[in-house]
């Protein structure tokens, strides 16, 4: 584990070290689906500096990035990397943006770490060892009173679903007069959750890079994480509920609308 922990955070601090190199310069910005979905120059860079760390030490690994997609191999070793969340922020020189990679062996997540270079902010967490800020010890906030919670949501740039838009669920949050941000990475909403400065997050349709790191952190934190029905998550739900536990039952009753 000791070996994967190193290569864990030389990736990333790689990732972060470029991350930095190109915040508020100039670069090379590019549209995904839709006129919103950007990637630049700098995540396909962030991306390459990561799976060649990745590659060179496991060869044998799979590999889902968010660029490039999935390298899959026969090993039950999984990477799972975001090479920049929050790209949007980033193109705007917002400095709320971070790279993201776990590691999941099998259906289990053994390590994950989140890095923003421009708050000099590491998140870290190794299954059943705690969760960590920069070396210290993190945990989930202690409220218990719902009416005080402060809350932080993200939302998808398509909505294809029938079903009711998120901004919907967003509406009766805000209601019921609780404070709710929108900080614009999905990453970085688990890990401040993990720390204790929000109380609870929820976002549709995220993408596996977008949480397999923090959702480990939240867990390690002594964070609770689920779907939309409150059963077990996967780094693969469409739902992402994650909260510091006692205010969970509180945010699924408003989620799934009911009294
Ligand atoms: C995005 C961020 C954002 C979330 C979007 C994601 P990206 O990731 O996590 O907070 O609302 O759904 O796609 O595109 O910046 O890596
Ligand atoms: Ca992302
Ligand atoms: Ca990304």
């Amino acid at each position: 584990m000791e070996q994967f922990k190193k290569v864990l955070l030389e990736a990333t601090k790689e990732a972060g070290k470029i991350i930095q190199q190109y915040f508020q310069g100039s670069f090379n910005i590019e549209n995904k689906e839709g006129i919103n979905n950007l990637v630049t120059e700098v995540d396909k860079h962030s991306e390459k500096a990561i799976i060649d760390i990745i590659r060179k030490n496991y060869p044998e690994h799979s590999i889902i990035s968010e660029e490039v997609g999935e390298m899959l191999q026969e090993s039950d070793y999984q990477w799972i990397i975001d090479p920049i969340d929050g790209t949007v922020n980033f193109a705007h020189g917002i400095p709320i943006c971070c790279v993201s990679i776990g590691l999941k062996h099998k259906e289990e997540l053994l390590l994950g770490a989140v890095y923003n270079p421009m708050m000099n902010e590491l998140f870290f967490a190794e299954k059943g060892k705690g969760a960590y800020l920069n070396d210290k010890p993190i945990k989930v906030s202690s409220k218990t009173n719902f009416a005080k919670a402060c809350l932080v949501t993200g939302f998808p740039y398509k909505w294809p679903n029938s079903s009711e838009h998120p901004i919907r669920v967003f509406e009766r949050f805000i209601l019921e007069g609780l404070p709710v941000r929108r900080l614009g990475s999905a990453a970085i909403d688990l890990c401040w959750v993990a720390c204790g400065r929000f109380d609870g997050f929820w976002e549709y349709n995220l993408s596996s890079w977008d949480v397999a790191a923090g959702y480990l952190i939240v867990q390690e934190a002594g964070g609770r994480i689920t779907n939309f029905d409150g059963e077990p998550y996967s780094v693969f739900d469409k739902e992402t509920l994650a909260t510091n536990g006692h205010i969970h039952e509180d945010m699924l009753r408003l989620i799934r609308n009911k009294k």
